[in-house]
Order: C-alpha cells, then sequence, then structure tokens
C-alpha cells in the first residue's frame, strides 16, 4: 500500500509552516513500511506494565466498586464517589480482559480521509475504533467504511448537536443507530460538566432499548496515559482521543492500522487544501491538544513499525 511519492511538492504557500512537517512525514512515510516485533511487543509491554488499558481502560463494576473515589483526569481537584445508581450503570466484567484482536483500525477524523477510497481496508479490520460520533453515511462510506466496534462520543456534541440530552431523545438515537451493536466510550468523568450529560445518554439509550453499549472511559487510565507518553517526550495538555484510542488499540491488537490522522491543512500528496474533518472545517477548541506533535510522536512508531499510517488513497 505503500504510495508513490511526487518528486517535488508545488507550494506550500496556502500552508504556513507546515511545510517542513510534511517534508519529515514524506521522508518517513516513503521508506518501505516492516512490522518490527521487537518494538511493538516492547512498546505493548511497557503500556501494559503502565498504563495497563487490557483491565482498567473501562470503569466495570470489578474494578469500580461503590465508595471508590474517582478523581476527574481533566480536573485533577474534582472527585466523584461511587454511589449504587452510578455503580449500576457500570459494565459488569472489563469488556478487554483476555481479548485479542489480529488487526485494528484506528480512525481518526482527519480532511485527509476525505476521497481517500479507504473505507474497504478500515472496515476488513477484525476490530474498528472510531471516535467522536463520526458521519459514516452520506457519501462518506466509501472514504471512511462503516463497521464500527468501538466508538466515542465526545460530550461537546452530546451538548451542541443533541441539546444536551435535556429536550428530545430521538435524535440522538439516531445517530447512535449508525454505529449498531458497538460499545460507546463516554468520558464521564474527565470533566465535571460531561457527568450529567453522559449520565443522561445512558438513561437515554436504556431507555429507548438501543443495540449500542455504553462504557465509561477511566479518568485513571487516561490520566496514566498522559504520564506514560508525557515520560517520552510528549508535551501536551491532554492527550487527543485519537492518540488515546491509538494507545488502546496497541494494547489490545496485534496489528495497529491508523486512518485520517494528518493535523495540517494540506494534503501531503496533491497538496490540495484539507479541512479539519473529513466532514466539516470546524477547528479543534481552544489549546488543549498538540495534534502536529501527537502526529510526530505517531510517525516515529510508523518509522519503527510498531504500527502503520495511512495517508494516501487506498485504492
Ligand atoms: N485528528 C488528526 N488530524 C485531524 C483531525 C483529527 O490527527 N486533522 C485525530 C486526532 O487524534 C483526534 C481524532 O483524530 O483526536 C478525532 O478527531 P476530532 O473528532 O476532530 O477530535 P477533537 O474534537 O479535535 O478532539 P478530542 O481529541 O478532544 O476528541
Amino acid at each position: 500500500q505503500q504510495l508513490k511519492i511526487r518528486s517535488q511538492p508545488h507550494s506550500f504557500a496556502s500552508c504556513k509552516n507546515c511545510g517542513e512537517n510534511i517534508k519529515k512525514a514524506l521522508e518517513v512515510y516513503s521508506e518501505p513500511w516492516t512490522r518490527q516485533d521487537y518494538n511493538y511487543e516492547k512498546l505493548r509491554l511497557d503500556l501494559k506494565a503502565n498504563v495497563n488499558g487490557f483491565d482498567t481502560a473501562i470503569i466495570s463494576q470489578m474494578n469500580t466498586p461503590v465508595g471508590s473515589q474517582l478523581v476527574y483526569d481533566g480536573e485533577r481537584k474534582r472527585t466523584f464517589v461511587v454511589d449504587p445508581k452510578v455503580f449500576n450503570l457500570f459494565t459488569k466484567g472489563h469488556p478487554f480482559s483476555n481479548k485479542r484482536w489480529d488487526t485494528c483500525s484506528v480512525v481518526g477524523n482527519g480532511g485527509i480521509l476525505g476521497n481517500s477510497s479507504c473505507g474497504k481496508m478500515i472496515d476488513s479490520a477484525e476490530f474498528v475504533i472510531r471516535c467522536n460520533l463520526p458521519p459514516l453515511s452520506d457519501g462518506y462510506e466509501k472514504h471512511v467504511g462503516t463497521k464500527t466496534d468501538l466508538v466515542t462520543a465526545n460530550p461537546t456534541i452530546l451538548i451542541n448537536k443533541f441539546e444536551s440530552l435535556v429536550g428530545r431523545r430521538r435524535p440522538l438515537m439516531e445517530k447512535l443507530s449508525n454505529y449498531g451493536n458497538s460499545m460507546l466510550v463516554l468520558p464521564a468523568f474527565s470533566f465535571g460538566m460531561n457527568t450529567a450529560v453522559c449520565m443522561r445518554t445512558f438513561y437515554a439509550i436504556q431507555d429507548f432499548q438501543d443495540a449500542i453499549q455504553p462504557v465509561i472511559i477511566n479518568p485513571e487510565y487516561i490520566y496514566k496515559l498522559f504520564l506514560f507518553w508525557r515520560s517520552r517526550g510528549l508535551k501536551e495538555a491532554r492527550l487527543s482521543t485519537g492518540v488515546i484510542m491509538a494507545s488502546l488499540a496497541l494494547e489490545l491488537c496485534d496489528n495497529v492500522h491508523l486512518y485520517g490522522f494528518w493535523p495540517f491543512s494540506v494534503h501531503p500528496y496533491n497538496f490540495r487544501n484539507l479541512t479539519q474533518h473529513y466532514y466539516d472545517d470546524m477547528k479543534p477548541n481552544g489549546n488543549f491538544h498538540s495534534m502536529p506533535s501527537e502526529f510526530n510522536m505517531l510517525l516515529q512508531l510508523h518509522k519503527q513499525g510498531v504500527l502503520r499510517l495511512h495517508l494516501g488513497e487506498c485504492e
């Protein structure tokens, strides 16, 4: 799947400061990719030893009994003591314990995926992870696929697009029907403002008997992961959802493929201007993430044969 690289970029006039990043990425990406078992196993074991997503990424009734004190990963001074009502919403066992998939696709939402024709390749993975309730119909299928085993929901979307679920709930249910019976990962304990809206999402899914399976990501997992990548040189306020999901996939899957990760505004091959997302041009809110630094970290993992980034067209 390695693509032929054009010898010279046309011009990066429309992309201030991204010329160097693109050049660096293409230099690495143009090398034939080979999986490096040793590097992959080493990182997987380090992740297991330090963050252990296998057993702790999701809050379960096993790992978080009534009375446990949760510390919000985005507001470390805020805590939540688990009461029986909230405990009942937790999944019984941990969904990943003893699970291992051969191939996983982790789909970021970058504009680079538009017109990529990567849908079939993404869907060919045994386990497909998507971020922030992305659109999968209206012509996007060809480029992003439709298979979904795990999808995250960003509370900002629940608040802005679905009226915080204090009004009609059917529009959210219609949206969720796109993801079948996949796992819906909610960051209920990342920030205080997330908790109530995530709880309402749980209740709506139960009341409408929707097939999707809501679970809560463990704030301790996110925090440990943040420390893990920081100790390896990634300096940013918060990890992006895409990097959290890629890290989880590295523990759960033997072969990790990333699509839609390209935080630059120019396409690396045809140099057309790119939108922020494959479906809109909404810029990130605030300076939480440093996606270019994250991308460089992912690029290094690609170079080390630990995971495989896909930047070109797939057909
Ligand atoms: N992403 C990327 N390049 C882009 C857009 C997104 O690499 N141009 C990756 C990021 O890792 C991001 C993920 O795809 O987390 C999902 O994208 P998006 O929904 O835009 O995430 P955000 O809303 O920006 O932020 P958050 O990570 O906080 O959910």
